[in-house]
């Protein structure tokens, strides 16, 4: 091959994947026209089946969510996923144990989740809500494009993580506190 042709070769195929960025189809394959747990109309089930899972959590906004009834229990399980999406989701802005302590905590105002406002005062359903439409600043977890947010937290997800927050926060932020407070 000649020498010239093979160096504009080599320079196309390195200046490319910095393109791919930009082409129509770079998007979150998640966003496609399929139809995602919890919408459209589910399928009649058979006779005298007897369902075994599935999470009847769909709701409009958050004020809708405000009422539901989270169906996970708090068991070591639930707990241990819960406590694995909020370390990646969740602590970037309301820190590793959700005090409020995170880099970016002040400038953005995220609030102390372990707080009596958060834990004892808004309901399980709130927070799948906020999780799920985001709040004032905070993206929605659960609505593409709400608030600029994304659905990275499927319905299961969220629960997860609501049971984590109000359960065991409260623990791993003392936990933490006193691990910090030995010599
Ligand atoms: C990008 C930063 C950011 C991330 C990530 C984030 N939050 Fe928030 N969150 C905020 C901010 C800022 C507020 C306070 C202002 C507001 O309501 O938007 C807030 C408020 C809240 C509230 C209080 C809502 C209310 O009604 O007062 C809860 C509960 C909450 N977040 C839980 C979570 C959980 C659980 C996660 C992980 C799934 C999470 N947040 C992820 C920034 C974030």
């Amino acid at each position: 091959m000649n020498k010239f042709i093979r160096n504009i070769l080599l320079v196309g195929m390195c200046a490319a994947p910095a393109m791919v960025y930009a082409w129509p189809w770079s998007q979150d394959m998640m966003n496609q026209p399929s139809i995602k747990p919890q919408e459209g109309t589910p399928a009649p089930f058979a006779k005298r089946s007897v369902p075994v899972s599935g999470i009847p959590t769909k709701v409009a906004n958050r004020d809708e969510a405000k009422g539901l009834k989270n169906p996970m229990q708090p068991t070591p399980e639930v707990l241990k996923q819960g406590k694995n999406l909020f370390k990646i989701i969740c602590a970037a802005c309301h820190g590793l144990a959700g005090q409020a302590n995170s880099p970016v905590s002040d400038k953005i105002g995220a609030i102390d989740l372990t707080s009596d406002y958060v834990q004892k005062q808004l309901t399980e359903g709130w927070l799948f809500g906020t999780i799920t439409y985001g709040s004032a600043i905070m993206p929605a977890y659960g609505v593409p494009g709400e608030g600029g947010g994304s659905n990275d937290l499927s319905p299961e997800e969220r629960w997860y993580v609501v049971t984590y927050v109000k359960n065991q926060l409260v623990k791993d932020a003392a936990a933490a506190a006193q691990t910090k407070s030995q010599p």
